[in-house]
């Protein structure tokens, strides 16, 4: 069950009214790859996957993979027994392979592709060992734990020419689909300023989750799960709230803003880390021992263009991304898109006239009506555009282009530079919280610096 779902339901149904578009816009999207398949699988195939992580992410993967035709679950690996009943309640299949080591299902040769959804702190090892053991990867979101992980990913997944998909489901929404369109279409003409949206206000939104009643060191590899970060004995809340903490998670920025980044990326059509990112924040509601910000306000310049992000636990706001250009505001939610299109002109004589003596002011107004009014019957309609849709955060559909990227080796747009592009913001969010102050992004280094380079 993912994060969002509670929150989720379905909406049928579209309505279009007025708000003309013209052709504009432009395109950042890398040249996406096309890895060869390891062994043939036939369009008709039936794909064969094992999942590493079946928690409260892992377990919502599996079960809507399950409702997508032609895949086949064949394997589940956990640090935590309890997670093994769960994976062969959810397969229905009471000899599925269950496994505490992953690197069991990449030795399988049955198994085409491996769903990954450990917590951030464990993506670039499993996701980097499973494309050397010749497995397409599906990777939860964000995609790494810090800048260099995320290079390592990239060239993991090239060199072994594999499928990786980040899951940040937004990008293959259909709402997410017709933003694109229509901003590509030149809606609002280019865009000048975005502002994203989310904010929380109950326990479980700041990630208070109850770690299972029965965990203990007997049914969990604990000194495993703690990877390379500081040993402690165990410890309940770190397993379950591990979000909380710098050296699992990657805090608001990574568990919430990358699906807002990832959204605008695939939007705007842009491939590309921010140049620099301020912000502001701090722990002001959550005091449970956290070290990672409850709130995390951001600033940050893409390319000249400034995207200001309001991210919060502390009070409850919609989730959002408006799009503002000098032809109107594409403004997006969960559910829907509302475009209000501007003419960007004058509808009255100018206001700057009440400076003027009587006599003046009245020659300019007349003459500002005799040059700009319609005749009458031919005044402008001004018009907006509404489309109401299927939850953005849907997992289905990303796990249908996953599926279908591995069967037909067809480029996805939510790829591993794309994944990594989007996780170096959230890492640009941090360091600059954690550096109190503006921080920028060096290409030729591929370092996050405190001085524009
Ligand atoms: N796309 C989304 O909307 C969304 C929503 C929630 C979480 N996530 C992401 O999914 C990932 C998992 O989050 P979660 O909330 O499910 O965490 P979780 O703690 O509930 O589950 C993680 C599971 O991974 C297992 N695990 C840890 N290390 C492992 C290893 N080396 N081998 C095998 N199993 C291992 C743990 O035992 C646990 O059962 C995170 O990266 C998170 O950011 C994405």
């Amino acid at each position: 069950m993912d994060e969002f779902s509670r929150r989720r339901f379905l909406q049928a149904g579209a309505i279009a009214a007025g708000g003309l578009l013209t052709p504009s816009g432009k395109a950042m999207m890398l040249e996406p790859r096309i890895p060869p398949m390891t062994k043939a699988v036939g369009p008709n195939d039936r794909l064969r996957f094992g999942i590493v992580g079946v928690g409260m992410e892992g377990s919502g993967v599996l079960s809507n993979a399950l409702t997508l035709s032609g895949v086949e679950c064949v394997g589940a690996a956990d640090l935590y027994d309890g997670r093994h009943t769960l994976a062969k309640e959810i397969t229905g299949n009471p000899n599925l392979e269950t496994t505490r080591d992953y690197r069991r299902l990449l030795d399988r040769k049955d198994i085409d592709c491996i769903l990954v959804a450990v917590p951030d702190f464990w993506h670039e090892q499993v996701l980097v060992d499973a494309c050397q053991a010749g497995k397409d990867v599906y990777c939860e979101k964000p995609m790494s734990h810090t800048v260099a992980e995320g290079f390592e990913m990239v060239k993991a997944a090239h060199s072994n020419n594999r499928v990786v998909q980040v899951g940040a489901q937004r990008v293959s929404s259909a709402l997410c689909a017709k933003a694109h369109e229509m901003y590509d279409g030149g809606a609002i003409g280019d865009v000048t300023m975005v502002e994203l949206t989310l904010g929380r206000n109950d326990p479980t939104g700041a990630w208070e989750y109850p770690p299972p009643p029965d965990l203990s060191p007997a049914n969990l590899a604990w000194d495993t799960w703690l990877k390379d970060t500081p040993k402690i004995p165990f410890n309940p809340d770190r397993f379950a709230r591990w979000r909380c903490w710098r050296a699992y998670g990657t805090g608001v920025a990574g568990d919430l803003m990358v699906h807002l980044i990832s959204a605008m990326m695939f939007t705007l059509g842009w491939n590309e880390p921010p140049r620099s990112a301020l912000s502001l924040g701090g722990i002001y509601r959550w005091k449970d021992g956290r070290d990672m910000p409850d709130l995390q306000p951001v600033l940050f310049d893409y390319h000249g263009i400034p995207v200001y992000i309001r991210l919060g636990l502390s009070t409850e706001t919609l989730e959002r991304a408006t799009y503002m250009g000098p032809k109107g505001i594409l403004d997006t939610t969960e559910f829907g898109i509302h475009y209000t299109p501007q003419a960007g002109v004058d509808t009255a004589p100018c206001y700057y006239d009440s400076s003027y003596p009587a006599k003046m002011r009245a020659e300019y107004v007349s003459e500002w009506h005799e040059k700009h009014d319609p005749p009458p019957g031919k005044e402008p309609l001004t018009g907006q555009t509404i489309y109401a849709g299927d939850d953005w955060d849907d997992l289905r559909p990303h796990l249908w282009t996953f599926f279908d990227a591995v069967r037909t080796r067809k480029p996805n747009v939510e790829d591993a530079v794309f994944g990594n592009h989007a996780a170096i913001a959230c890492h640009m969010a941090n360091q600059s919280y954690f550096r109190k102050r503006q921080v920028f992004w060096d290409a030729g280094s591929q370092t996050i610096t405190d001085a524009p380079q």
